[in-house]
């Protein structure tokens, strides 16, 4: 199947990112959107899952009903900022398992620290959805899945709340194997490696550390 590229354009995520971005929302707020735009990101994000057959005894009869047919996912959140997507997503697939890998941003060279990393033993039999809010130079998201390909999962899926567009092209290059969400596609990358207009420092904003 051919790799999936989505920018959302759909009213209720329109809605919550201009909220996110305004520079007066508050940190309980900002998690809140966080929290929000994930689980319906995640809602289309697994559009393609695969489904079984089953029969459904109601009140009233025998309904042919679907199931997901036994697809295991892992949700590994870009610590910190991602760790903000990571509720929202399990709101919809409250069984999948949870990783998590460290990675900051050196804020000279803007090359990506990797500080730590433990996922799921069985990551193998899993459809890995790593999650970030911010896509900027890209370099954080390609050394992240570049790692999680190491373990060999089924299936990788980016999810980002805001995209530049220079980073986008930069995993699009660097894993042309990965699915990617975007909520909003933006339009630079500033002097400083920030996303404009983007909505500032995520992990900032989520955890209320500025
Ligand atoms: C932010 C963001 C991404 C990264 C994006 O994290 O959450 O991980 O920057 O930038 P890039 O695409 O240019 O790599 P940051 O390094 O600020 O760490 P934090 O989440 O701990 O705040
Ligand atoms: N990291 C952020 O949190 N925001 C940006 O705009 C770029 C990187």
């Amino acid at each position: 199947m051919e790799r999936r590229v989505v920018i959302f354009d759909h009213p209720l995520i329109q809605h919550k990112l201009s909220i996110l971005r305004n520079k007066e929302t508050s940190t309980k707020d900002f998690r809140d959107l966080v929290d929000e735009i994930a689980m319906l990101m995640m809602f289309e994000a697994t559009r393609d899952l695969s489904t079984e057959s089953v029969k459904v005894e109601t009140p009233c009869g025998i309904a042919d009903c679907k199931q997901i047919a036994g697809r295991k996912m892992a949700f590994v959140p870009i610590l910190r900022a991602g760790l903000g997507m990571v509720d929202g997503c399990l709101k919809l697939v409250p069984s999948a398992r949870v990783g998590h890998i460290g990675l900051y941003r050196n804020e000279e060279t803007l090359k990506p620290v990797e500080y730590y990393c433990k996922l799921p033993k069985d990551i193998e039999e899993r459809d890995v959805f790593v999650t970030d809010p911010m896509l900027a130079t890209g370099g954080s998201a390609i050394d992240a899945i570049s790692q999680i390909k190491l373990r060999k999962p089924r299936k990788i899926i980016f999810m980002c709340i805001i995209a530049a567009p220079e980073g986008l092209k930069a995993l699009e290059e660097a894993h042309p194997d990965v699915d990617i969400f975007c909520a909003g596609l933006d339009d630079h990358l500033n002097e400083n490696g920030y996303i404009v207009p983007g909505l500032g420092d995520a992990g900032d904003r989520i955890f209320g550390t500025k």
